[in-house]
């Protein structure tokens, strides 16, 4: 079984084709950040929207990024366009009809109700629609879904305690809480009390920390929030001690190269230290985050990744492997999907 799988030599220039074929699940995507610029100006006609881009081109263009903020900016104006339940549902399928042809086998959407909630947008439109999308994607592709209720973390705790009020009645249509938007100046702290309440509801818990912030946000999205993942997490290589932490506790990284690289948090692919994280024995996964804005879906994230930094065939069943023991699937779904990846490099390498 997989504990003991011995991973076959792969030639690199089979490398790609065995990124794209192995089975694997998405542990970070905000599905706002699927939203392509087609199908921003095809709601925004629909809804009857203005937008302030004369094209799908011009809005493309904009899509330059020098940190985190700038990139903030767009993707908010962008969900702008988001108004009935269909659309929130015509968002989601997109994202699994794609994520389907990278042989994404199991997905957790993060979703920003407050960015909706705020024009006015109700609960019950936003999580009905991504809800139903889940629900086909399992029976029509064959995709395993869930969602994750993010608070935006530039605004106050007590926004983020009326957004929980406000999702309450569709609790059995979410699994868990993160906490995305600006980092810097928007400690983990900041939000304590109302993570301490959804783990008295018994929602899953995750939080976006060390990604431009300091890896003293890292120790407190653990120690304060009490958070099972941390998503991005590429700040702990800069503290010894933090590194040894999150390898004895497994905690789960949810690392997004493409978008390191688009916000700037890494100069080229090459300087990423996934490497360094895996070889250090955390358990990092590989995601897109935002794919509409970053350049890549899944595999793109993969093979762009693998041919910047020289990761092997070795590293690709870690990276697959994690990203199911990371995930927030019953025990008994995990076994099948490891043991399909299992099958998968065995297939690959007797070819
Ligand atoms: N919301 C969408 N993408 C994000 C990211 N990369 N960091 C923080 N918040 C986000
Ligand atoms: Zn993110």
């Amino acid at each position: 079984m997989s504990l003991n799988f011995q991973v076959p030599p792969v030639a690199a220039g089979r490398l790609p084709e065995l990124l794209n074929i192995m089975p694997k699940a998405e542990l970070h995507i905000h599905i706002e950040g699927s939203l392509e610029p087609e199908l921003i100006f095809a709601l925004a006609s629909r809804n009857g929207v203005a937008l302030p881009y004369a094209s799908v081109e011009a809005l493309r263009s904009a899509y330059a990024f020098s940190n985190l903020q700038s990139f903030l900016d767009i993707y908010y104006a962008g969900a702008s366009v988001l108004l009935e339940e269909q659309d929130f549902y015509d968002m989601a399928r997109a994202y699994f009809v794609r994520a389907a042809q990278d042989n994404v086998v199991h997905a957790e959407l993060f979703f920003d109700p407050q960015t909706h909630t705020a024009r006015g947008v109700s609960m019950e439109t936003v999580i009905n629609g991504l809800h139903r999308a889940c629900v086909d994607a399992q029976a029509e592709l064959g995709v395993s879904a869930s969602l994750i209720l993010c608070f935006l973390r530039h605004l106050s705790e007590e926004d983020a305690f009326a957004t929980l009020e406000q999702a309450l009645p569709f609790q059995d249509k979410f699994i868990g809480v993160g906490l995305d938007s600006g980092e810097v100046g928007n400690p983990p702290e900041k939000f304590a009390r109302v993570f301490a309440r959804c783990r008295e509801l018994g929602f899953h818990l995750v939080a976006h920390a060390g990604e431009e912030g300091p890896p003293a946000y890292i120790w407190t999205a653990l120690d304060l929030l009490k958070v099972e993942r941390i998503d991005h997490g590429v700040q702990a290589s800069r503290d010894a001690a933090l590194m040894r932490r999150l390898a004895q506790d497994r905690i789960p990284l949810t690392v997004c190269p493409l978008s390191n690289l688009k916000l700037c948090v890494v100069p080229d692919l090459a300087s990423h230290n996934l490497r360094e994280l895996l070889d250090a024995g955390l358990m990092a996964t590989v995601n897109s985050d935002d794919p509409a804005y970053f350049g890549g879906y899944m595999n793109e994230n993969f093979t762009q990744t693998f041919a910047a930094t020289g990761l092997t065939a070795q590293h690709a069943y870690q990276l697959a492997r994690n990203s199911f023991e990371a995930s927030f699937i019953e025990a008994s779904d995990k076994q099948r999907y490891l043991a399909r990846l299992d099958e998968t490099f065995a297939r690959f390498a007797s070819a």
